[in-house]
């Protein structure tokens, strides 16, 4: 077979699909000039075919019928950017089985089936690549996947949702409170009318899921990851945070954690406050990036357009042109064995936490909570209060933020249940974690 010309199916053609198609347009004839290869587009399979895609495409190539293209005998590379998990997963299978190399942008599938995908893909033995499913344009997973294969991986921590890393930076650097700046995304199209997948930390957890699984090669999907969003984050936690020296973040966080009876892993997602001396507190607006810590490597960053349809086609044509060229080698890239390891729950990991609680303003409170806090075993590390008595109508009411030690989660849980009970605290406000460099 002639791979020269390689005819390229495309399912979808909304945000990153015709960015896509854009991009291939306008790059051709410098890949052509690069790898002798020249890329065409002979179908495109929409929803609805007579919606405007703002891109230059024959009307002949748009199809509705998306598994004519899948398994078309004279397409060689399937892209799939339609996104959801049916019938995307059937028409990979399908391409898979046809014995067509698939690009996907899908991280909702691939950390929902990536092991069957990936087992399908290495049964045709073509490649299954995507790139774009993590950070969107950043380089990252190739790098995870090549240069990092044999390098003994701890921990991948990253800010990989860039609606909440825009809310939350405007919620520091204009004192907006969530609703506000949450709206404010809205506007801006970061934000989806209904948000729910990005500020509860469902779409980091997928890409999370997807990035333990590379990272130590583990059968990782989204059930795994333990999962808390930014939407209970409130003005005041920001303002302590600022005042304390750190950045609030959305972390989505995948570990490894050596033991005498093999690896454990943690893969999770919450908020967290970094202190400001950190490379990760500086990532602003709706930016992404990826911090890497190995044993050999040492720390390793990366940063970029987590989404956007340009800089998320950039990573697909990335990937696009790796596959063809492997085609035409006869060549593809193996993802190796992903194997079911052991997850180490919340509550056996060690974390320092901020916490915030409304107390009676009166003598001995602050000393039978501090007494709680002894008698749990964990260790207050700084204090502040501040009267409310005045505020809103409210009589004879203190907010008392702390930051604690590193305590296991289990201590620092029944600490709170304790202080739940005792008729001096009024309510239990925000727990967010605090990242302690060099802590594990
Ligand atoms: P989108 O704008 O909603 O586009 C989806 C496209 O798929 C549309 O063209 C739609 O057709 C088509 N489609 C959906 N269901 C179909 C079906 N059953 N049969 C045929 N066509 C179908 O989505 P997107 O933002 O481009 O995202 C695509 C994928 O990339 C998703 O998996 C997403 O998670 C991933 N991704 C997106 C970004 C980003 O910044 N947008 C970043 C990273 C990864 P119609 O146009 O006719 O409705
Ligand atoms: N909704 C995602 C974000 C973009 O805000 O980062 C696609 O991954």
């Amino acid at each position: 077979m002639d791979h020269s010309v390689i005819r390229v199916g495309i399912l979808g053609c909304g945000t990153v699909g015709a960015s896509l198609v854009a991009l291939i347009q306008r790059q051709n004839s410098t890949i052509q000039a690069r790898t002798g290869l020249s890329i065409e587009i002979p179908r495109i399979a929409v929803r609805d075919s007579s919606r405007a895609r703002g891109v230059a495409v024959e009307s002949s190539v748009v199809t509705t019928d998306a598994m004519a293209v899948a398994t078309d005998p004279s397409i060689d590379v399937i892209v799939e950017v339609m996104g959801g998990l049916s019938p995307a997963r059937e028409l990979i299978l399908a391409a898979l089985a046809a014995g067509k190399p698939v690009i996907t942008a899908n991280k909702a599938l691939l950390a929902a089936c990536g092991s069957e995908l990936f087992a399908a893909a290495e049964a045709s033995g073509v490649d299954l690549l995507f790139e774009a499913s993590v950070a969107g344009g950043i380089p990252f997973l190739r790098p995870l996947r090549e240069s990092l294969l044999a390098e003994p991986v701890v921990r991948v921590m990253g800010i990989m949702n860039g609606t909440t890393n825009y809310i939350l930076t405007r919620m520091t650097e204009a004192g907006a409170e969530y609703a506000d700046a949450l709206a404010e995304a809205q506007e801006l199209g970061y934000a989806e009318a209904d948000p729910t997948a990005d500020v509860e930390g469902h779409d980091a957890a997928a890409k999370i899921a997807i990035v333990a699984s590379i990272a130590f090669g583990a059968e990782v999907t989204s059930a795994d990851v333990q999962c808390e969003g930014i939407s209970k984050v409130t003005a005041d936690d920001i303002a302590f945070a600022k005042r304390h020296g750190y950045a609030v973040k959305l972390l989505a966080i995948a570990e490894r954690f050596s033991t005498p009876s093999g690896d454990e892993l943690s893969a999770r997602v919450h908020p967290c406050l970094i202190p400001n001396a950190h490379p990760l507190a500086a990532v602003r607006d709706s930016f992404n990036a990826v911090f890497v810590q190995g044993e050999a490597v040492g720390d390793l960053m990366f940063y970029g357009r987590g989404a956007g349809g340009d800089p998320t086609a950039s990573a697909v044509l990335g990937d696009l042109v790796d596959a063809a060229v492997n085609l035409q080698s006869g060549a593809h890239a193996s993802l190796g064995t992903f194997v079911p390891m052991a997850f180490r729950s919340g509550e056996q990991l060690e974390a320092s936490w901020y916490l915030s609680l409304c107390v009676d303003d009166r003598s001995g409170v602050l000393a039978a909570i501090a007494g709680v806090f002894g008698e749990h075993g964990v260790s207050i590390d700084s204090m502040e209060q501040h009267s409310l008595s005045g505020t809103d109508d409210v009589a004879d009411e203190a907010r008392i933020d702390l930051i604690i030690h590193p305590a296991p989660e289990r201590d620092v849980q029944a600490t709170l249940d304790a202080l739940s009970a005792l008729d001096s605290v009024r309510s239990v406000g925000s727990t967010i974690r605090v990242l302690v460099e060099g802590d594990r």
